[in-house]
């Protein structure tokens, strides 16, 4: 194959708020498939960006008294940390507030209008009767129109991945105030996908495949892309239609204005993807190459990672508006599911779970996490879980027990025998040997390809198996206390370091810093994908390895607890005379939302002397998991039945052992001697659960 050009981009995060373990997971994943690609010798834009814009953001800022600007540059100088943290190879990181991006969304809105494709139209909007303002949609809360769930927010549904108007909301009222909105009427701009040119482009396009023959989206995805575009006509059905997109704000608002529009401005998710082609104009200055050039080439392959929440900006919106503004589509949507931790799910706005910079803070290894999670990704749209066990479990077990066991066995003898010297592959393996290196190679190859990560996974770790199985069936450790084996020694230990090496190569990818560690050890240039050709006359570029150096740790279950333990560290109490004579209002403490509960269930958490598993009926529909530190005080059988008291509005908290909903009450003394000396707080028989506490 030729080599290809192509243009890559992940989600671009909004700049509100620091980076969680999702958009990490999805950067992994991105990154992992374009090195994978770079070791193909093609070339590869990576960009990403923050997404600037919109009303939260202008209320985050105002609420700090700062400008938006000022406040999106201190978000976006805090990205470095996470993305060399995790060693996440963007060639260039840009904003959707900057100059290019203006000019792109302008010049892509004219396009538009020029087609005839953009309306204005009165609308009726909510309006905050207390705040004064038009309310964006973040700000507007209710029940989703199309499932009912509660707590959604105005544009788009988290459950079931609807997209309306805020004026569908079922019971809205206003997240800033709570009030219930007004409607008022306001002129808005329309992009119009109601045109039938829009839907017979994205029926054609949503089922269209790439360069490669491969559908442009995955099967879920068009499943999905269908429904909204409605059954096709040809095939009996409804010809169905999309809804007109409102693409516009009234001021005050931080976007970009809309050209002969005064006091409009581009609703965010307009310029948002848009920010995906600025941020490549920018990477082109640096590298003096030519933007619009490198885009309109056909060549030019146009690739999106995404989550499953923004399916419908990314395969709708997106290629329609490229589409009617003269421009090429992208040749592939790529989405993922959620990453869950212990099998809570995470949200985007409340984002709990693993907090990235303290994973590298207590000086956990990247290396770790991106091969966890590539072991659990696929090409589907499939939820990832961390869970902690299996963390330790997976990461020990493939990484330190399989792959560098070959390395840290076999390189000593050779290092010590045979100054170092590796035979050449050419001489070490037999034809089975090498054709089966050669197979690996290439299902590797297509596993990297089509994003099934997992698949690579298990098939290096395979070969891993057969190397290990080998080196112990040849038991080298006998063979170096007798001198004749020496010749036969050489060639097992060669054996062993020519298949680390390439287990490296093909790992490379997920693990790029041992990679470099490794390629230094054996004293190659950086490891590319052509160093695993052993068709007869290619060179091995294995020749010699250095002195064993540490290559990888293995994971502490420790360490797990300290990742595991932010909330704790955070929820302690203040010392009591830390702020001796400080007064709480009693709106600080109408603040604590009290609550009687029944102990439902109690059971010894397995793998922890302090924790009970509680579970509470709070009066709610559902009971609710607490986890209580009160093993030592308490029998969990004794607890079934009683009441006590919860703090029922405490954010839920990531445990190792799963989420913990809430906290129970109980009394102690200071005294050291006596840790397990805890008094359970109780009420009265004939206190209902979920009573309020007053
Ligand atoms: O959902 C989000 O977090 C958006 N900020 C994603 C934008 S992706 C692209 F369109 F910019
Ligand atoms: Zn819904």
């Amino acid at each position: 194959m030729s080599a290809r050009t192509l243009f890559v981009t992940t989600a671009l995060p909004y700049a509100n708020g620091p980076l969680h373990i999702g958009h990490i997971m999805e950067y992994i994943q991105a990154d992992i498939w374009v090195r994978f690609q770079r070791m193909r010798g093609h070339t590869v834009h990576f960009v990403g960006a923050d997404d600037a814009h919109g009303a939260p953001i202008m209320i985050a800022a105002e609420k700090e008294g700062v400008t938006p600007q000022a406040f999106v540059e201190r978000i976006a100088a805090g990205r470095k940390a996470y993305l060399d943290g995790f060693h996440i190879g963007f060639d260039h990181w840009h904003s959707t507030d900057s100059p290019e991006n203006v000019e792109l969304s302008q010049s892509i809105y004219r396009g538009l209008r020029d087609a005839g494709l953009i309306d204005v139209r009165p609308i009726e909007q909510f309006f905050d009767p207390v705040k004064g303002m038009f309310l964006p949609d973040r700000y507007i809360k209710g029940e989703c129109p199309s499932c009912g769930a509660p707590d959604q927010y105005g544009d788009a549904c988290e459950n079931c991945g609807a997209v309306y108007a805020a004026t569908e909301l079922k019971n809205p009222f206003s997240a800033l105030t709570g009030a219930t909105p007004e409607l008022r009427v306001s002129e808005h701009y329309f992009f119009r996908l109601s045109d039938p040119r829009c839907v017979t482009f994205l029926r054609e396009w949503t089922r269209g495949n790439d360069r490669w023959g491969e559908p442009r989206l995955q099967p879920e995805v068009l499943a999905k892309a269908r429904e909204w575009l409605g059954a096709d006509a040809n095939e009996g059905g409804d010809a169905g239609s999309l809804a007109d997109w409102d693409i516009s704000r009234d001021a005050p608002y931080f976007g970009i204005e809309i050209p002969d529009a005064p006091g409009k401005y581009f609703y965010v998710w307009l310029d948002a993807p848009i920010g995906y082609l600025a941020s490549l104009k920018a990477l082109c200055r640096e590298r003096g190459l030519d933007f619009e050039a490198l885009l309109a080439d056909p060549a030019t392959e146009q690739v999106h990672f995404i989550g499953k929440d923004i399916i419908y900006f990314h395969v709708l919106f997106w290629p329609a508006m490229l589409h009617f503004a003269g421009r090429k589509t992208p040749d592939r949507v790529n989405v993922h599911g959620f990453i869950t931790v212990s099998g809570a799910k995470m949200s985007k706005s409340r984002g709990t779970g693993i907090s990235p910079l303290r994973y590298l803070g207590i000086g956990m290894d990247p290396e770790w996490l991106r091969y966890y999670l590539a072991a659990k990704l696929n090409s589907h749209v499939q939820d990832v879980d961390f869970d902690p066990d299996d963390f330790l479990a997976r990461v020990n077990a493939d990484l330190i027990g399989k792959y560098v066991n070959i390395a840290s066995r076999a390189s000593g003898f050779v290092t010590r025998l045979f100054d170092g010297r590796v035979l050449p592959a050419e001489e070490v393996e037999d034809g089975a040997q090498r054709e089966r290196a050669a197979r690996l190679a290439a299902q590797v190859a297509d596993a990297y390809e089509m994003r099934e990560f997992s698949a690579v996974a298990r098939l290096v770790m395979a070969y891993a198996d057969e190397i290990n199985q080998y080196f112990d069936a040849h038991k080298p450790w006998e063979m170096a206390k007798d001198p004749a084996q020496r010749e036969a020694l050489h060639r097992v230990c060669s054996r062993c370091l020519i298949a680390f090496h390439r287990l490296t190569v093909l790992l490379a990818p997920m693990l790029p810093a041992t990679a470099a560690r490794v390629a230094e050890l054996f004293g190659t240039p950086p490891l590319r994908w052509e160093d695993l050709d052993v068709t007869p006359g290619t060179a091995s570029p294995v020749r010699s390895i250095g002195r064993y150096r540490h290559l990888l740790s293995r994971v502490e279950a420790k360490q797990l607890d300290a990742l595991f333990d932010a909330g704790a560290e955070a929820a302690k109490p203040a010392a009591p005379d830390s702020d001796a004579g400080a007064t709480i209002s009693i709106d600080d403490f109408a603040r604590i939302d009290l609550r009687v509960a029944r102990i439902v269930d109690a059971q010894a958490v397995e793998g922890s002397t302090k924790l009970l598993r509680l579970e509470l009926d709070v009066g709610e529909a559902r009971t609710r998991t607490v986890f209580s530190g009160i093993r030592a005080a308490y029998e969990p059988a004794a607890l079934v039945g009683r009441l006590s008291v919860v703090v029922a509005n405490l954010a839920p908290r990531t445990m190792r052992f799963g989420v913990s909903e809430g906290m129970v009450l109980s009394a102690s003394g200071e005294d050291p001697q006596q840790p397990g000396a805890l008094y359970l707080l109780d009420a009265d028989e004939g206190a209902q659960p979920g009573m309020k506490i007053r």
